[in-house]
């Protein structure tokens, strides 16, 4: 998938601003055909969920409707438009100009419709969203609760997750336009053989006369072109990269390659796109970065922000990896969702290696429901993977957040992801996180295990002594288990902010910095650990519940503002060796 990019021959309109917004409590505007135009409506800003940006509706999950107006551009006259929403939580229905478009189920990944034929000189655009949590959606909600089918967190709203079910239309929309003949999709895999890469580029487009495709990479004082005649539509592209500057944390050395789509000699169509030669592989009990082994120190995140709820902006995001940079992180994943693609040029632009994980977080296997509930992760995989597969930043693909994998029906269904992710991106190694370690049959057939630990919170609360040998010996038994590298992708504690016990009390920050830096203490003895990731780098909005004090979860070392909790220093100081 080509994000929308600028140039003589595509250009692009962002719609971010303030919308026209109506709520429909009573679910009239179907019937009432608002499809058409809404009348009586407030303002909001998009993007951002609308939980927050009003004081009586921080529980309202729709529906509720959005409208817009824009005038066609002329540089449009003459091109293919369509319409992107990076994302809307969780289905939305839109209509232009009272004509329906269609409609997208699924809240943290883009969609795009052609409007070519729909639009006019003055536009109308109107988006119905809403976001019920349901059992057979993905994530759920409203799960009957029950030992093999969710925790009994008992949220309101009803989330089987732990994060707010924010709504609404949540990264920035998107006009953008393309030639009527033009380069469909590119597909980037990169080598390493000694000190040379290798930019393998697989090109599809869509011609109907016989052209060229004219393919530049050029970084760091040097530059190689080649030409080649297109063959039914597709090309693919060997350029050998002499010396080339690998990327990876501390080096995210980025080359730029251009695709030019040529008629008669003549461009009609050009994509650029940013390229880091890197690999990523799993050997042994290792994970190997460009064949070195690399330990991956970080955090799980979540996109999330006072008033503006699930939408990062951009000043936020630039604050968080600020923050990541100086703890001495290196890598991160996008807990429990897909993140925005600016986040995702960010993590390249600055050198974070990213688990990209899907929205298949709290998944429980009871018959009822569960073909949907595959159909949407399948689709979810394909469309976190067709977005984000030529990010040099992406490590691995992360299938699912703790799965209630009890139930048998579990490793058929991931066999299932598993095989599709494989299909799609050989480059990448195959994972998914649990809570369960040794019974997560799973990971017999994927490449490495991730482990969500909490001995010393859940269990044994306020007693490390007794969690952290049980942490030891936990990770030795998973070892023994599947003899593949090892993650722990969530440890931590909450920790009310300027809360101070001593001796540390649970709850206060002293308590969060001593679990942190004891697993640590324990992760740095096995070998066969390549990771730690702490839960979380910062505070973040959840659902009410009696173990979310304020609907807070406090497990960040920064608070919800971004400010350092004392467990931020601890960390600075086993991480960052410029300190
Ligand atoms: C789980 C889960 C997180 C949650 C965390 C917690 O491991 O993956 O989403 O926030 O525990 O309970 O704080």
């Amino acid at each position: 998938m080509i994000y929308p990019q600028a140039n003589s021959y595509r250009g692009t309109k962002n719609l971010s601003g303030p919308w026209d917004f109506k709520w429909d409590p009573q679910n009239l505007g179907i019937k009432k055909k608002w499809k058409k135009g809404l009348k009586g409506s407030k303002r909001i800003t998009v993007p951002a969920s609308w939980n927050e940006q009003f004081k009586e509706t921080r529980d309202y999950l729709g529906p509720a409707w959005y409208q817009t107006h824009f005038n066609r551009d002329s540089n449009s006259i003459g091109r293919k438009v369509f319409l992107r929403f990076g994302s809307v939580n969780y289905m939305a229905e839109v209509w232009l100009n009272g004509v329906r478009l269609g409609s997208h189920e699924g809240g943290h990944l883009p969609f795009v419709f052609e409007v070519t034929k729909h639009l006019k000189k003055k536009n109308n655009l109107v988006v119905r969203v809403e976001g019920y949590l349901k059992p057979d959606r993905v994530p759920p909600g409203n799960v009957p609760p029950g030992p093999l089918d969710s925790f009994n967190n008992n949220f309101n709203p009803p989330a089987s997750f732990d994060f707010f079910p924010f709504c609404g239309i949540q990264r920035p929309v998107l006009l953008f336009t393309t030639p009527n003949e033009r380069i469909e999709d590119l597909t980037v895999t990169t080598d390493i053989s000694g000190k040379n890469g290798q930019v393998r580029v697989d090109i599809a487009a869509s011609v109907s006369l016989p052209s060229t495709l004219k393919v530049s990479l050029e970084g760091f004082g040097w530059k190689m072109v080649s030409e080649a005649p297109l063959k039914n539509g597709k090309a693919a592209y060997l350029l050998p990269v002499p010396n080339a500057k690998l990327w990876g944390p501390g080096s995210p050395n980025l080359y730029q390659l251009k695709v030019e789509l040529k008629l008669a000699g003549k461009t009609i169509d050009q994509v650029g796109l940013p390229v880091g030669i890197r690999t990523i592989r799993v050997k042994g009990s290792q994970l190997l970065l460009n064949n070195k082994p690399i330990f991956l120190k970080g955090f799980g995140r979540h996109e999330d922000y006072p008033g503006t709820g699930r939408y990062l902006p951009p000043a936020a995001l630039k604050k968080d990896y600020a923050n990541m940079q100086w703890i001495g992180a290196n890598s991160f994943r996008t807990t429990h969702y897909p993140y925005s693609d600016e986040d995702m040029v960010m993590a390249d632009r600055l050198g974070f290696l990213v688990i990209d994980e899907t929205p298949a977080v709290g998944l429980f296997f009871k018959k009822d429901g569960l073909a949907r509930r595959l159909k949407l992760c399948r689709q979810f995989t394909r469309d976190m993977i067709a977005r984000d597969k030529n990010h040099p930043c992406v490590a691995m693909w992360s299938l699912a957040n703790e799965p209630h994998s009890n139930r048998p029906a579990a490793v058929p269904f991931f066999k299932n992801l598993a095989q599709l992710a494989r299909n799609m991106d050989k480059s990448r190694p195959v994972t998914l996180v649990s809570y369960l370690g040794t019974p997560e049959k799973s990971f017999k057939f994927l490449d490495l295990v991730c482990v969500n630990r909490y001995f010393g919170w859940y269990s044994e609360p306020c007693d490390l002594n007794k969690a952290i040998p049980r942490l030891s010996k936990d990770l030795d038994a998973i070892y023994r288990r599947f003899k593949k590298p090892l993650l722990v992708t969530e440890f931590g504690a909450d920790a009310l902010p300027g809360s101070h016990a001593q001796p540390p009390a649970m709850f206060s920050e002293e308590y969060q910095r001593e679990m942190i830096s004891r697993y640590l203490g324990v992760i740095k003895q096995k070998p066969f650990v390549v990771g730690a990731h702490v839960w979380n780098l910062s505070d973040f909005k959840t659902a009410q519940a009696t173990h979310r004090p304020n609907g807070m979860n406090y497990k960040g070392v920064f608070t919800r503002q971004r400010k350092p909790k004392l467990a931020a220093f601890a960390l600075r100081k086993l991480w960052n060796k410029n300190t």
